[in-house]
């Protein structure tokens, strides 16, 4: 089967440079996001346990909130590792159907709902599973896949046990859920539905590319952002990180410049009529 080659990106935006990878200096845990002309707010009880949303995962809403980004309204999602549920809110403002909230860390659940409720969206629309990507079992097919994986490298010297570890860090070079996304998508997706991804460029996005489009899927950059490594929670570890990351770019994959990187906002259809895996 043949497939369209992945197309030059329309529109690159640079963020703003801080200091320790981050404009920060404390983890947020409220904060309020335009999202198609909807303002959302979102809090986190508790930002060690449940990720507050970073630059990299708001930076697949500003992609979505382009004229060019896919519909929304009437789709059945599944938002793959929700965490403070950003994308299940903005989904279900934005007019999904339904919207079925995964994450691994259980504190995902309740926080999702909680940023439902708050932002007065219809609680009925949104069921929330506690489980791994690689285990989750369902029937349904859905229109749309959207995920922020994980995607720093893993180190014993600065494994915790925290969700913001699980958040933020994956095996296998940062690359395990974008591997298990990649496995999992076909039986997910319904034929013609649509996953969508904020990609690092600090866990191989061309791996991804490649996959996917071997298996017929057509690949869209929507836009790539240039940001800082974030290092916030990282900020005593930082020589370490940099290391697993240059080790990471001398091998092919990784890309970064310094401490800037790219985060990319794909877009992958499937094709109709595929066969199911
Ligand atoms: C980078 S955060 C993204 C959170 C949210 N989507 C956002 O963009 O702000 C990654 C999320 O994936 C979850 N996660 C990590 N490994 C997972 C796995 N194997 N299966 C499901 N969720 C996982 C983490 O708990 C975390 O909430």
């Amino acid at each position: 089967m043949t497939s369209a080659p992945d197309r030059t990106p329309t529109r690159r935006r640079v963020l703003p440079a801080g200091e320790n990878g981050s404009l920060w200096e404390a983890r947020p845990s409220c904060g309020i996001v335009e999202f198609r002309g909807t303002r959302l707010r979102i809090t986190v009880d508790d930002p060690w346990e449940v990720l507050f949303p970073t630059d990299c995962g708001l930076s697949l809403l500003g992609a979505l909130d382009d004229a060019s980004a896919p519909v929304l309204e009437g789709v059945n999602a599944l938002d793959i590792g929700a965490g403070s549920g950003l994308y299940s809110v903005a989904l279900l403002a934005a007019g999904a159907e339904r919207v079925t909230a995964l994450d691994v860390n259980p504190a995902s659940a309740a926080q999702t709902v909680a940023n439902v409720t708050t932002n007065g969206l219809d609680g009925s629309r949104l069921t929330c599973v506690t489980s791994p990507l690689e285990e989750y079992t369902t029937d349904e097919r859905f229109d749309l896949v959207i995920t922020n994986p994980p995607h720093l490298p893993y180190d014993p010297s600065y494994a915790r046990t925290d969700g913001l570890e699980t958040a933020l860090v994956a095996r296998r070079g940062g690359r395990a859920v974008y591997d298990a996304v990649v496995d999992r998508v076909d039986g997910l997706l319904a034929p013609g539905g649509s996953l969508l991804m904020a990609h690092s460029s600090l866990a191989d996005v061309p791996r991804t590319v490649a996959e996917l489009t071997l298996r017929g899927y057509e690949c869209e950059t929507l836009e790539v952002f240039e940001m800082d490594i974030p290092l916030l929670a990282y900020a005593e570890h930082r020589e370490t990180l940099q290391l697993r990351l240059k080790e990471l770019r001398a091998e092919g994959r990784a890309e970064f410049d310094g401490s800037r990187f790219t985060v990319h906002a794909l877009l992958f259809r499937r094709p109709r009529g595929a066969a199911r895996r």
